[in-house]
This record gives C-alpha cells, sequence and structure tokens, in this order.
C-alpha cells in the first residue's frame, strides 16, 4: 500500500515551475488563460493579464519550456483551449481567435509533437446563444453567418524520447468504444470557477495517457480539477493556481470533503495489466458468443428454407391430386391451429 500526495500550490507557475526538478512528472493536463478574453486579476504574473499578444505568447512559451523539462521523456501535454468568436466591443473585432497555430508553434519550438486530439462539443449552439446575442435568427447578417463556438479542443503533445512502454491500458473495453472517438460529447459542469474543466473530459485524459500512482501536473490549476480527478483516480497530482480566491475555493469545496483513505493506493501497474487482460478476455468471450449467435441465427434460417421447400413440393403433390388452393389452404390452417393447441 502506497500514500498517494496531493501538492496543491498558490502561486506563479513559471517561479513554482522553475524550482522543480527535471523529469519529476508523468502527465501534465492544462487548460491556459487566454491573452484577450477573461481577466482573472490583477496581478502583474497572471498571464489573463497580459499588456499585448506577444507578451502573452512570451510568457506561455516560458511556462511550456518549463513544463517539458519537468516532464518525463515520452511524456504527454494535454493542452486544453478554445478559438473563440469575438462578441461586440471586444478589441473591436469580430469573427473568431484562434490560438491553434500559436500554441501548436510554442509545442514545437520546444520540441514536442502533435500526438493526438480530441473535440470537446461542450454545450448545444442553443446554449451558446444565451451568450452571444449575435447567434440569434433575428440578428443574422446574411453574408456573415457565424456559427456557435461550443467546441474545445485536445491537443496532446509528446515530448521526444520513449517512456516504458506497457502494453496495457486503464480504461475498459467499453469506455475505449466511447473515448476512441475524437469528438468528446461532455456536458461542462464544474465547480465555482468561471471556466471550469469538466472532470469527466480530465478523467478520460487521466486514464487514457498515465498509469496508477504516476504524477499529473496542472500548471494552471484554477479550482483543481486536475488534482481532483487524478487522486481519485489513483494518481499523485501537482496544481499551481496564481488566484487565491480559486486556490481557496479547491481546499474548501474539493479536498477539504476527502477522506483520509482517498490517498491510500494498493493500485500498480501490475494490477493494471490484470485488469486489461481481464478486459481482453471478455472480449474474446463477447467476440465467440457474437459469432455463435449469428452462426445460431444462419442454421435457422437455413432450416426455414429447407422446410419452404418441403412445404412447396407438398403443395404441388396435393395439386396433381386434385385438391383445390382453398382445400390446401384450409388444411395448412389445421395444421397451424392443432399447432396452437399443443
Ligand atoms: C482556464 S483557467 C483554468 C481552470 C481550471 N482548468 C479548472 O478546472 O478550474 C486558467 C487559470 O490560470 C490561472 N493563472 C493565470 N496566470 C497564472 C500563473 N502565472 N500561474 C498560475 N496560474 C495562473 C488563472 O487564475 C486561472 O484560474
Amino acid at each position: 500500500m502506497s500514500r498517494l500526495v496531493n501538492k496543491w500550490i498558490n502561486g506563479d507557475c513559471l517561479k513554482v515551475l522553475k524550482k522543480m526538478p527535471d523529469k519529476c512528472v508523468d502527465l501534465i493536463i492544462t487548460s491556459p488563460p487566454y491573452h484577450n478574453l477573461r481577466v482573472y486579476s490583477n496581478d502583474p504574473c497572471d498571464l489573463s493579464n497580459c499588456e499585448s499578444y506577444e507578451e502573452y505568447y512570451y510568457l506561455l512559451g516560458l511556462v511550456i519550456t518549463e513544463c517539458e523539462r519537468v516532464l518525463k521523456d515520452g511524456g504527454k501535454f494535454v493542452m486544453q483551449y478554445e478559438d473563440y468568436n469575438y462578441t461586440l466591443g471586444r478589441d473591436n473585432k469580430m469573427g473568431q481567435e484562434s490560438l491553434t497555430g500559436d500554441i501548436d508553434k510554442l509545442f514545437k519550438d520546444n520540441n514536442m509533437s502533435l500526438w493526438t486530439k480530441a473535440f470537446w462539443r461542450k454545450y448545444s449552439a442553443q446554449r451558446a446563444m444565451l451568450a452571444q446575442g449575435n447567434l440569434y435568427y433575428r440578428n443574422m447578417k446574411a453574408r456573415d453567418t457565424i456559427l456557435a463556438a461550443n467546441v474545445g479542443f485536445v491537443y496532446v503533445y509528446k515530448k521526444s524520447g520513449d517512456c516504458e512502454l506497457i502494453k496495457a491500458s486503464d480504461i475498459t473495453l467499453e469506455e475505449w468504444a466511447n473515448w476512441a472517438d475524437g469528438v468528446w460529447n461532455i456536458s461542462n459542469t464544474g465547480i465555482g470557477h468561471t471556466t471550469p474543466f469538466a472532470e469527466e473530459l480530465v478523467k478520460r485524459c487521466v486514464k487514457l495517457w498515465s498509469c496508477p500512482n504516476d504524477t499529473i501536473l496542472d500548471p494552471f490549476a484554477g479550482a483543481g480539477t486536475v488534482n481532483k480527478v487524478a487522486i481519485e483516480c489513483g494518481r499523485n497530482a501537482i496544481g499551481i493556481e496564481l488566484n487565491k480566491e480559486f486556490y481557496d475555493l479547491a481546499n474548501e469545496k474539493r479536498f477539504s470533503l476527502w477522506e483520509d483513505s482517498v490517498f491510500d493506493s494498493s493500485d500498480s501497474i501490475e494490477k493494471m495489466k490484470e485488469r486489461f487482460n481481464e478486459q481482453l478476455n471478455l472480449g474474446k468471450e463477447q467476440s465467440e458468443n457474437a459469432k455463435k449467435d449469428k452462426q445460431e441465427q444462419k442454421e435457422l434460417i437455413d432450416k426455414k428454407k429447407v422446410l419452404q421447400k418441403q412445404i412447396k413440393e407438398m403443395e404441388l403433390q396435393l395439386k396433381v391430386l386434385g385438391l383445390k388452393a382453398k382445400e390446401i389452404k384450409s388444411i395448412k390452417d389445421n395444421v397451424s391451429e392443432g399447432e396452437n393447441d399443443d
């Protein structure tokens, strides 16, 4: 039995990351602040509070450089963000702000490559309309139509080098059947924070790209969703959040509610492999049963065809014996009534 550790740190992630040793985390999951959307605080270290686009990407680049350093070789960095529609009045712009190219460049500059990605459908277009008046039908402008920006991105980058190759997974067959799809339909119901992660989204990332007892980092941790889910999935967690209000919120609404036993972990990579093998056997059993069912169905259909042929031949013989179609039908009806009586 080992004890999991939940490190919950109030501070500027750049300063905190600089104090962490090289290659000490297995997975990073985060959603960064943006340069011109929401301002979380007046703190000069707050990335949402930058003077310019250039300053923002410069600082975000420094954070990614530090994250790459603390990540183990071959480890994954899940970057969750979204392109967003400008609303009237914001920087006098209309249309959409796209982060993809700039963020992708920062990862490439830090020798990390795109590994895989998912699209997160967070809510319906109808819900987006409530926040964005220009989506209402009555506000449409024929040549200027804008669609709802209700989809977030889950970009997964890989640090160069190799991690230990483990031919297993910590998810079930049923989960894989849903999660393998590149579009994740998950409604967002996080706590208190203005832009919270959905716990289900974090759970998928934790289980897909880490093992039991691994350590997971979120440098922009908000109300601590990554820490919560990581510990509850049997992983260690490190969360760094600048804003004291969000930091306290996580302590109060999440971590203080845990029983001490949540930190006890008897799980291991060996046990994960056992679970995986059980799922493999279940999969084999399911496909064998499906094959058997298919075979039985086929045999039934063949039998039916033979019987129909025999009936046709008997009808022909009855016709030859001079019976009329009506009489043959009445014989058939009597036979089926007799069957029903049985
Ligand atoms: C998009 S939110 C993250 C929300 C989080 N995923 C959750 O589930 O609650 C980004 C967070 O980054 C924080 N932040 C901004 N600059 C920071 C910095 N330099 N160091 C640490 N946190 C910072 C903001 O206060 C904000 O809470």
